[in-house]
């Protein structure tokens, strides 16, 4: 005898529909309900293709290697996510702002918790490789306020392209990272490097199924940031280089037009010396505005 949730009998033309019944005795609500779209949407997207048997093989074969390459250090279903742009739009679901507010972008898998928190205004870059690179600006709230007490966690890839977790015993453990806090008016600055667009891990499945797209791998020049004060939505993202050559094609889809910020050359010694820095150096300033908690 069919129970009711058992819907009969599979064919092509109702497979959705048996299977969602199946479902029916979910224990958890949230689990059926994402079980049911994900269903609907996967078996008319398999109605659409048709794909050979070959084909679906290849597909199960494609995730099997995305899993086997994955271990400790490295999360190669994120990067299937990110290139399929699904983590950048988890990212803005979660992440819808009042106007005014500085907009979000993915995290990476380069963060390192317990970077160390630094003086305001030290130079982050601990191996004196690249061009110099000033950064300051204001962390505020929506009314322009300045917020004391801010938290700022930095980090950024050297001019090479490579964070110094990808590359221990060559950098220095903590190179290109800092955490920094605000002051009364609410303004950083701190030295870093002018950063390079590098390639997102691309010598395993993710990176071969981008080269048979005609994709290329790289994000553009960028430096990243967790902006964090009591009261407020903590903020992760980046800010970008308007003018590297991948600005319009990042491999993950973080850029957004607020994020872009100025990397000035300044040649003139004398501005150089006030901030304590030789010329020629880049001047790069940008302001974060963070939400109230519980704001709209
Ligand atoms: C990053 O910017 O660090 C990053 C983001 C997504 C994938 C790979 C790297
Ligand atoms: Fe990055």
């Amino acid at each position: 005898m069919i129970d009711e949730h058992e819907s009969g009998y599979f064919t092509e033309a109702n497979s959705a529909e048996v299977v969602v019944a199946r479902n029916r005795n979910a224990k958890d609500e949230r689990l059926k309900e994402v079980m049911e779209v994900i269903t609907r949407k996967l078996h008319e997207a398999v109605k659409e293709i048709e794909p050979t048997q070959e084909e679906w093989f290849g597909a199960i074969m494609f995730l099997t290697q995305t899993g086997q390459i994955c271990n400790e250090w490295r999360q190669e279903y994120i990067l299937l996510s990110d290139v399929l742009g699904v983590s950048m739009l988890v990212d803005a679901i979660n992440n819808r702002k009042p106007s005014g507010a500085s907009e979000s972008t993915v995290l990476g898998p380069f963060h390192v918790a317990d970077a160390p928190e630094l003086p305001m205004g030290s130079n982050i870059c601990l191996d004196q490789k690249g061009e110099p690179m000033f950064v300051h600006g204001r962390i505020l709230d929506t009314e322009g306020n300045p917020i004391a007490g801010a938290k700022i966690d930095v980090w950024q890839a050297n001019d090479e392209g490579f964070y110094d977790v990808q590359q221990k015993g060559i950098q220095p453990d903590f190179n290109l990272r800092g955490v920094f806090r605000t002051g009364a008016d609410g303004r950083y600055w701190f030295h870093g490097v002018k950063p390079k667009y590098y390639p997102i891990p691309d010598d395993g499945p993710v990176g071969k199924l981008l080269g048979a797209l005609g994709r290329h791998p790289n994000r553009p020049a960028h430096l990243h940031y967790i902006v964090e004060a009591e009261g407020f939505d903590a903020l992760t993202t980046h800010i970008f280089d308007p003018d590297d050559p991948y600005i319009d094609s990042d491999a993950v889809f973080g850029v957004k037009r607020s994020l872009l910020a100025e990397f000035r050359k300044v040649e003139d010694a004398e501005a150089a010396a006030k901030v304590e820095v030789a010329a020629p150096f880049y001047d790069v300033e940008f302001d974060f505005v963070l939400s109230r908690k519980g704001g709209n």
